[in-house]
Formats: structure tokens, C-alpha cells, sequence
């Protein structure tokens, strides 16, 4: 169990919204979780673990699991979708656990925990055992670079300067050097592009954008948001408006590495 409370993170996430109409995020996870390869009676700890559907999918295989993320919302969905499973709110970059993990699990969560990937990575460590390992998708370089890109320039015509944006996209050798430096031996590591569908968005990018830039919109003044989100989708629509609908131009950086 989780021996400190932790802080958790400001960032505000719609819990409801985000199953709707960002369930894909769980559901491309599935091949993480056939990486990971539970095993029955491993302890498993699942990092940023959202409303706790992937958590559950590794519990199923027979595991232990502990669910951390850093929204109580999330939390709060997690607890009431899973009554059986242990949750936490908890901050990758402040937690520490009393019994070593076998491994740590995170999909989609670790390019969120920008202030400081060291640590992030340095707390991973010390829940795991030696042996034990880290798999892990997350945001790779370039990930979102068109939405990123109608979403500044927006912010910009509407005079309200550079977008602060909370995410952290390293580059493969970036993210496998501060593996190494924090006591991993990288097994695997994989960059790739993966145009993902947003089917469930009828609002196209702007739904993006009120999802996973919440926090930057709540910066606008509220006579701007709609306009602002407008003219992102026109920005956005000719690099990510198909005729089979809109798509997200996500990149992944996916990994698999061994607690020395
Ligand atoms: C895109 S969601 C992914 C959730 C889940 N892993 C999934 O596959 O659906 C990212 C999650 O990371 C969590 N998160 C962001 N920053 C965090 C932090 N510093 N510590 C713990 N969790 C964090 C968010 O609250 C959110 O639930």
C-alpha cells in the first residue's frame, strides 16, 4: 500500500467526458497491456491510471493491482466502476509504496507528469523490485503537432500570447538516456505515429482541445473560448479533417525496461 498521502496534480479532467468520448485512449492500450503480460499473483501498479479501465483489464488477468492518478475525479470513477479494486490519488512525482511492485504499468499518463521526469521516473524505481519492469506508452516527439500548432496560432489571433502547454514529448533518446541514468536497462523502445480517430468528437479538434487543454482554456476569457475553439478547427481541418472524419496526429513512445 501507499505510504504517503500525495499531492494531487491541478490539471482538471472531465471523468464523464473522457470515457465517452476518449475511451479510445484505454482501448489502444490493450497491446501495452499484452507487453506488460501479467501474471497471475504479480503486484502491478498502474501510474496515472484514469478511471481505471486498463487496471482492471490487468486485475482480470490475475494480478494485484493499485491504481495511482493524480485526479480525484478520475479516482472517484474508478472506485465506483471497480468497488473491488485498490485506487489512490496520488502524484507520480510524490509517491512512494511500502512493498515492492513486480511491475509499473502506464498508458498515456507519463507525458502529463512534466515537472520533473527524473523523479517520476526515480519514484518508479523504488517501487519496483530489482528484476521488476517499467512498461509504459506515452506522448513521443511530435506527438499532436498539428493540434499544438491551430491551438498557438489561435491563442495568438486572439491576442493572448503563447499557450503554456503542460506536456512533456521526449525524443526516444532522451527518454531511454534518463531510463538509464535512473537504474533501467531499456529492453525496448518504440517512436511511432498513430493517427488515431475521433469518432466519438462530433466537435472535431475542438473537443480535443477542451479535453486535454482544459486548463489552458480556462485562461481564455470566456467570451473567447467559443470563437478560440472555431477557428482551431479551421486551422486544424486541413491536415486532420478526412473525409472518413477527423483524426489526431498522436505519436507514441512506447517502452519496456528492467529495474537493474
Ligand atoms: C490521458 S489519461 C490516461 C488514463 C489511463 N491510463 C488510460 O489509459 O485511460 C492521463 C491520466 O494521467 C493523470 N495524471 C496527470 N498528471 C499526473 C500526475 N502528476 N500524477 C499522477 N497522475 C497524473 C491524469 O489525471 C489522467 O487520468
Amino acid at each position: 500500500m501507499v505510504l504517503r498521502y500525495v499531492t494531487p496534480t491541478t490539471t482538471r479532467w472531465n471523468a464523464r467526458t473522457y470515457d465517452s468520448s476518449f475511451g479510445y485512449v484505454s482501448a489502444l492500450g490493450a497491446p501495452l497491456v499484452d507487453l506488460l503480460d501479467p501474471q497471475p499473483g504479480e503486484r502491478i501498479l498502474d501510474l496515472g491510471c484514469g478511471t481505471g479501465v486498463l487496471t482492471a483489464e490487468i486485475h482480470s488477468r490475475g494480478a494485484e493491482v493499485l491504481g495511482i492518478d493524480g485526479s480525484a475525479m478520475m479516482i472517484e470513477k474508478a472506485l465506483a466502476h471497480y468497488p473491488g479494486l485498490d485506487f489512490i490519488v496520488g502524484d507520480g512525482h510524490d509517491f512512494s509504496v511500502a512493498q515492492q511492485y513486480d511491475a509499473v504499468f502506464s498508458n498515456a499518463a507519463l507525458h502529463w507528469m512534466s515537472r520533473d521526469p527524473d523523479m517520476v521516473i526515480a519514484n518508479v524505481r523504488e517501487a519496483l523490485r530489482p528484476g521488476g519492469r517499467f512498461i509504459a506508452e506515452m506522448g513521443g516527439a511530435g506527438n499532436c503537432a498539428e493540434l499544438r500548432a491551430a491551438l498557438a496560432t489561435a491563442w495568438r489571433e486572439h491576442g493572448l500570447g503563447e499557450p503554456e502547454f503542460p506536456w512533456y514529448f521526449p525524443t526516444p533518446a532522451e527518454y531511454s538516456l534518463r531510463l538509464e541514468k535512473e537504474g533501467f536497462v531499456v529492453r525496448l523502445l518504440e517512436h511511432f505515429e498513430r493517427p488515431t480517430p475521433l469518432n466519438e468528437c462530433p466537435g472535431g479538434a475542438a473537443d480535443w482541445v477542451r479535453m486535454f487543454a482544459a486548463e489552458q482554456l480556462t485562461k481564455a476569457p470566456a467570451d473567447q473560448v467559443e470563437p478560440l475553439l472555431r477557428r482551431v478547427n479551421e486551422l486544424a481541418a486541413p491536415a486532420l479533417r478526412t473525409e472518413n472524419g477527423w483524426m489526431a496526429d498522436y505519436v507514441r513512445l512506447r517502452f519496456a525496461a528492467v529495474r537493474r
